[in-house]
């Protein structure tokens, strides 16, 4: 259901769950200081509460409520070129937020997001928490209608048009030896080598994920999804899921995630694409995944990896190493 910025901004006060348009992807609002709100966004997701939520700021002086201690020079210069944008930061957590943000750990993830009505939003309500606004597991929503596909035409949702990028946010956290991956997202990692002055650690690095996320199933279609590099397609499989520029049997049915000539345009239709396959009730999808994963396809490919599988994160980020 449609809102506008000045009911969204009631409602987040009030308690309640709304949904917000980002540049990444639409996120599933409640107000960090409502305990009650927070609570409604795990149980509608149905999502397992040791699995802690970013908080989104609408500046660097809502900070302070968020984080304790000052930012250091490596810290501030990554929040003074990315923010607003696509960079969620995990930093030292204030001891006021409630331990159902963090799912009781010592840090909290921050990012202030590039988009206008959203940011006017954080300006009104004081910062906001968000997960993606889809049903755990499933895939990210990139518009109000995949919103409502997800929870319902009662949920009250922020129009902001399509999400720009189609990702969401890069993960960075702080480790011994300097700033470590905790996601890929839609900053490509070498973009953010060149402002650190050095490679950050890859999240496949140690056993353990950073982010509790990585546990979890996630992206995934209800449609069976087949890999090209594990398969060679039979019609059998249903439609083909792949790119403009590349061939295909001609007896297939076809479904564009874009060209790959252009990662971005393939970024923003990636989450649409997995959906339709559950709109067009496919039971089965053959998956073109023999490109170089490299910028922002190395995200595209880490997704469809993910939403490819139902088997946990050690054995996907082995999956992901090996290709
Ligand atoms: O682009 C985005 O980041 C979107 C938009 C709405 O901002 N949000 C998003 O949230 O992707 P979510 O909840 O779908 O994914 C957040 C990820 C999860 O994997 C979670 O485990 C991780 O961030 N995370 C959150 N706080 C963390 C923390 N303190 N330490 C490590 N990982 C954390
Ligand atoms: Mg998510």
């Amino acid at each position: 259901m449609e809102i506008s910025l000045q009911q969204a901004a009631q409602l987040l006060q009030d308690g309640e769950v709304v949904g917000i348009p980002t540049e990444t992807v639409y996120g599933l609002a409640a107000s960090v200081e409502r305990e009650d709100g927070i609570r409604k966004i795990f149980a509608l997701k149905g999502r397992p509460s040791n699995n802690p939520l970013i908080v989104h700021i609408s500046c660097l002086e809502q900070l302070k409520d968020v984080i304790v201690g000052e930012l250091d020079n490596d810290t501030l210069a990554l929040a003074r070129y990315f923010w607003p944008g696509p960079l969620t930061l995990i930093l030292p957590v204030h001891p006021a937020v409630s331990k159902f943000v963090t799912a009781g750990l010592t840090t909290v993830g921050v990012r202030i997001p590039d988009h206008p009505l959203t940011r006017e939003l954080l300006d009104l309500t004081g910062p906001l928490v968000a997960p993606s606004a889809n049903l755990s597991g499933s895939p990210s929503a990139t518009s109000r209608s995949h919103v409502e596909a997800d929870f319902g035409k009662d949920l009250p949702v922020l129009e902001g048009g399509f999400c720009q990028n189609g990702l969401e946010s890069t993960i960075l956290s702080r480790s011994k030896e300097g700033w470590q991956v905790g996601r890929l997202g839609a900053i490509p990692i070498d973009v953010i080598s060149v402002v650190l002055g050095y490679e950050p650690l890859s999240c496949v690095h140690g056993s353990r994920p950073i982010c509790p996320g990585a546990f979890y199933k996630h992206y995934a279609p209800q449609a069976r999804l087949y890999l090209s590099s594990m398969t060679p397609y039979e019609k059998k499989m249903g439609p083909i899921v792949g790119f403009s520029n590349r061939n295909y049997p001609s007896e297939a049915s076809f479904i564009s995630m874009g060209s790959l000539e252009d990662p971005l345009e393939i970024a923003r239709h990636l989450y649409a694409t997995l959906r339709k396959l559950d709109e067009e009730q496919h039971s089965s999808a053959w998956i073109d995944v023999d490109f170089n994963a490299t910028g922002l396809l190395a995200t595209v490919h880490e997704r469809l990896m993910r939403a490819a599988s139902s088997v946990f994160h050690t054995e996907i980020n082995q999956l992901i190493n090996l290709i």
